[in-house]
């Protein structure tokens, strides 16, 4: 570095597997690259179509979805279906490619990015600014972990979302070990992504009332992560604690204004005793530890404990409504009402499949930083080394 060069300050650690997306709403693609993903994994292109297909679900949706049917087109870094190691660019096309023909609105919508954005570029038009902050862009993020998931996968890691509520109706909440097994056939078989196929009713009521209305509706979700070696993120730093990562990945989809881990904010009420997991010694082959609870979630100290991942995340009801929000004219200072765009009443089902994407790509950054090697077979064997240490911690030393 030239002596008084500014030195670059890094928010975070450079991990191994970096993504990044570009594309606008109604522009002609949305783009995305992964670089980090190991050589040699075979990648199965229909089960990141599925995902896409899945982001586009639930009740309650508006015309876009019915507009859009979204695959993913490979353009780089695999060669006969296997990656190679190079980075993977991706796109996702817009078939409602229609930016320059659309009207320039002049009423900054609240609970949207419009009026903070065109302050801050200081654009005149709202459209500027909506058009990269739609959530439009989350699916090329779902893209991105529709492949990242198969890493995990492989290495026997699954990564689960589902919709535990919407407008004020909650699931039951063993809706989990409930569905068993058979989780992914019922939250299909849902409109609304649940586990809960007898609550889906009376949120299929609550989003007609809300649509009579001209209003909309937030709800919940949660994201279970199963298979996950102990260990993951760290307590070293402030930027590798993967609670941290997590929650702001969480706090990085639109609409996304609360995230819990474990039992949540119950933590504030309970004594100590009653929300710290017990150790235990596990009998279990290979593992001398165990637990008899899994309050935290998952996590300690910032790292995986071995136990399912678990987190919640609360999303606001979507801000395009048709009841007309008070606002103010960009051009006259006049007060109006915000010009209501084509919109869903309720997106929740949507954001879960969001929710789970994000969790699968901070998991799949923290497991190729601890396990990362150029190759699948690099990155099972420092895992297979791992888990043999992980044997001998709690037995005497010879
Ligand atoms: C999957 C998904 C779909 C969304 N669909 C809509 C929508 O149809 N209409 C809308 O007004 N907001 C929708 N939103 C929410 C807005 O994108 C979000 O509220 C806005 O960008 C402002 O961000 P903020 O709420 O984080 O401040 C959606 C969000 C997600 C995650």
């Amino acid at each position: 570095m030239a002596l008084g060069a500014p030195r670059r300050r890094r928010l975070r650690p450079v991990t191994r597997l970096t993504w990044r997306t570009a594309g606008e709403s109604h522009g002609p693609t949305l783009i995305g690259i992964l670089e980090g993903i190991p050589a040699g994994l075979s990648l199965d292109i229909e089960r990141v179509n599925e995902d896409l297909a899945r982001r586009q679900l639930g009740y309650g949706r508006g015309g876009r979805m019915r507009i859009e049917t979204d695959r993913v087109g490979i353009l780089s870094g695999w060669k006969g279906g296997v990656t190679i190691g190079s980075p993977i660019a991706f796109e996702v096309k817009n078939k409602d490619s229609v930016i320059e023909k659309l009207p320039t609105p002049t009423n900054p919508r609240p609970g949207h990015a419009d009026l903070a954005g065109c302050q801050k570029w200081g654009h005149r038009d709202p459209r500027a600014v909506l058009e990269r902050a739609s959530a439009r862009e989350t699916a090329a993020r779902v893209a991105a972990a529709g492949i990242v998931r198969q890493v995990l996968e492989a290495f026997g890691i699954e990564v689960f979302g589902y919709l535990t509520g919407l407008g004020g109706i909650d699931c039951r909440p063993d809706g989990w070990e409930a569905a068993g097994e058979r989780r992914s056939e019922i939250r299909q078989a849902s409109d609304f992504l649940s586990l809960d196929p007898e609550a889906d009713e009376a949120m299929r009521q609550a989003v007609d009332a809300a649509k009579e209305a001209k209003d909309s509706l937030g709800g919940t979700f949660e994201v279970r992560a199963e298979g996950l070696p102990p260990g993951l993120g760290s307590c070293a730093s402030a930027q590798e604690r993967l609670t941290g990562r997590l929650g702001g990945a969480l706090f990085s989809i639109p609409a996304i204004k609360g995230v819990e881990f474990g039992i949540g904010f119950d933590v504030a009420a309970r004594r100590g005793s009653d929300v710290h997991d017990p150790i235990v010694p596990s009998g279990a082959p290979g593992n001398a530890f165990a637990r008899t609870t899994n309050r935290s979630g998952g996590l300690e100290g910032g790292m995986t404990t071995g136990e399912p991942l678990l987190i919640r995340a609360a999303m606001k009801p979507i801000p395009s409504i048709r009841i007309g929000m008070p606002t103010v004219d960009l051009h006259t200072g006049e007060a109006t009402v915000a010009t209501y765009q084509r919109s869903d009443v309720t997106s929740v089902p949507a954001c879960s499949v969001v929710g789970e994407a994000m969790v699968a790509l901070v998991l799949a950054e923290a497991f190729l930083d601890k396990f990362g090697g150029d190759s699948m077979g690099q990155v099972g064997a420092a895992l297979d080394h791992y888990r043999g240490e992980l044997q001998s911690l709690g037995k005497p030393l010879d």
